[in-house]
């Protein structure tokens, strides 16, 4: 009997990924009917984002995975009607596309770039930078996308140091963890970097005591999400020259409201949430190869874990 996949993200996403995903569950061999309405009780996968609007997984009577489009999951982690497994999104297009917007931030701070892009005064004032390997850069979160950012900057010789959970090893960066490991990353923080999730343990990861333990001027780029910043903390912390400019790329609200202070602050960059987007060529593997291993009774991959949040 063909199983069936239901697609719930947004209507405009469905012309997509439906040939991609036609293919490669024909490519794994799975029997499988895909579509955007099934009755609930013979649902056997759902491809989630959060904007297709399924909020009540109870009727899914016969639902074994929910396999989500999105790396972050803080919007379905502690829904109380999911209670199978549920897989976040770890594509290697995603991974890329967020290393290479990374790279790029914290370039464009270890360069100086705006110095040169914004003021064309007449003004000869050489100012060469240092080399990467005298600039420290800290990343908070060394999961799929932290750790990959990490090796890309370690690999243009950065100083590169991370914080994560659990103890880590990866080559070229320095590996800390737990309380006294966050105060040792923050404090050699010149440029710091947001890949952490949305969980009650990292909501205001940064908030004004954290702030203050970073050297004085340093850099901030958040793309992991808007909570991880205590918002008025880092407007003090901007305002008193503690933190010398922050690249935002997630919000609390968003699209950010147009009279949130960060849009007028002069040494706040805003971008909206485009640090990285789910790939479909690579994503919808992902999702099949997980149909796959869920009808060959494997375990699924990229599982979160409930408790934890993600
Ligand atoms: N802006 C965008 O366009 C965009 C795009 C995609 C994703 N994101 C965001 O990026 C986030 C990270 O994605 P990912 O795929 O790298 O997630 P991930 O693989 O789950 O990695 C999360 C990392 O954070 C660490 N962590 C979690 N809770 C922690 C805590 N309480 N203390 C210290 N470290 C903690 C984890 O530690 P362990 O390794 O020890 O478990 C892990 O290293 C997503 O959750 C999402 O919010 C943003």
């Amino acid at each position: 009997m063909p199983v069936n996949v239901l697609f719930s993200a947004r209507p405009a996403l469905w012309p997509v990924y439906e040939p991609l995903l036609t293919r490669y569950l024909a490519e794994t061999g799975v029997e499988a009917r895909l579509g955007t309405e099934f009755d609930p009780d013979q649902v056997d996968y759902v491809v989630y984002a959060p904007n297709g609007g399924l909020l009540d997984f109870s009727p899914f009577t016969r639902l074994k995975a929910v396999l989500s489009l999105w790396a972050g999951v803080e919007k379905i982690a502690d829904n109380d009607t999911l209670t199978v497994p549920l897989a976040r999104m770890v594509d290697h297009g995603l991974t890329q596309g967020m290393t290479e917007w990374v790279v790029g931030h914290v370039l464009r701070y270890h360069l100086g770039m705006d110095r040169h892009i914004t003021i064309q005064d007449g003004v000869w004032a050489p100012d060469a930078p240092p080399l990467a390997q005298e600039r420290k850069v800290c990343i908070l979160g060394l999961g799929a996308l932290g750790e990959a950012a990490a090796r890309a900057l370690a690999s243009l010789n950065f100083t590169v140091t991370g914080w994560s959970r659990t103890a880590k090893d990866i080559p070229g960066v320095n590996c800390l963890h737990g309380p006294d490991g966050l105060r040792d990353a923050l404090s050699q923080a010149e440029i710091l970097v947001l890949l952490l999730p949305d969980t009650a343990a990292t909501e205001n990861a940064l908030n004004a005591e954290t702030l203050a333990l970073l050297p004085k001027g340093a850099r901030i780029i958040n793309p992991g999400r808007g909570p991880l910043i205590d918002d008025d903390a880092l407007l003090d912390a901007l305002n008193a020259g503690q933190v010398g400019h922050a690249t935002l790329d997630v919000f609390r609200v968003e699209p950010l409201p147009p009279d949130h202070p960060y849009w007028a602050h002069p040494n706040v960059t805003v971008t909206p949430h485009i640090a990285s987007e789910t790939r479909p060529a690579t994503a919808a593997q992902v999702i099949c190869e997980n149909i796959r291993r869920g009808e060959a009774g494997e375990p699924f991959v990229h599982l979160v874990d409930r408790a934890l949040g993600y």
